[in-house]
């Protein structure tokens, strides 16, 4: 049905509801998030059987430094405590693992995590994983503005600056939570990327959440602004 259907896709998940389920179990709000973590080890888990080649999931934005203090050192403890659980089984699944966003202001625990994380993990293939953590879109964009200083680019050629060069643009950004916005996450890598918003809360969402979604996105016809193949 779809005009340009790759074999391994690149998924982008907007990980929301985590504070909601939390409250809804009269608990606070960073059981919520640790709950979170464990929900992003079994998408993790479930990518590559669900024909996913690339994922970035979306764990800390640079507007949620306006968070109170406490929910965000829980926030990063959780980070790098996830970071360093999970490399070795990452490493020995095939995933390669790596971060997107600022490093500058993250403390430096969780830098430690993330260069470990990225070191022990570079020969995987099985799957991308990447985590935006510190990220913003726009900051992205802005930042490959400067690093091309009016040097006449394409698009494919800009692209590469904003997003790297060997990461492919997002085909599928799924957001659960319920909620209906980008939140400023890969603005430029989802150009062209089917949209799928999932009411379930993070913390509860699983394999068979995903799978779903990547169904509906395999049935759906991608027209890049062309016409339908069969015009
Ligand atoms: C949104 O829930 C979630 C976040 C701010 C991201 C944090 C995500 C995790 C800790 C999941 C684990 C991820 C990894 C990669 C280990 P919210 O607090 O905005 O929820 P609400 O909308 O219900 O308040």
């Amino acid at each position: 049905m779809q005009s340009s259907l790759p074999d391994k896709i690149h998924a982008a998940l907007i990980m929301d509801g985590n504070g909601r389920w939390a409250a809804r179990r009269g608990l606070p709000r960073t059981a919520g998030h640790e709950a979170g973590t464990h929900a992003a080890r079994r998408i993790v888990a479930a990518a590559p059987a669900a024909g996913i080649g690339t994922l970035t999931l979306y764990a800390f934005s640079c507007d949620n430094w306006a968070r109170p203090a406490a929910e965000v050192s829980a926030l990063m403890a959780l980070l790098s405590h996830f970071l360093l659980k999970e490399t070795e089984d990452l490493a020995k699944a095939g995933v390669r693992a790596s971060v997107i966003g600022r490093r500058d202001r993250l403390p430096g625990h969780v830098r430690d995590a993330i260069d470990w994380m990225e070191r022990r993990t570079s020969e995987g293939r099985a799957l991308h994983l990447r985590i935006a953590i510190d990220y913003s879109g726009r900051q992205s964009i802005l930042a490959a503005a400067h690093a091309a200083a009016g040097a006449a680019l394409d698009a494919d050629a800009f692209g590469r600056l904003v997003a790297g060069a060997d990461v492919p643009p997002v085909d599928l950004l799924i957001r659960a939570g319920g909620e209906k916005r980008l939140s400023d996450f890969l603005l430029w890598e989802c150009a062209y990327a089917e949209l799928s918003f999932c009411d379930v809360l993070w913390p509860d969402f699983c394999a068979a959440h995903l799978e779903a979604a990547v169904a509906d996105f395999r049935g759906r016809e991608r027209r890049f602004g062309a016409l339908p193949s069969a015009a």
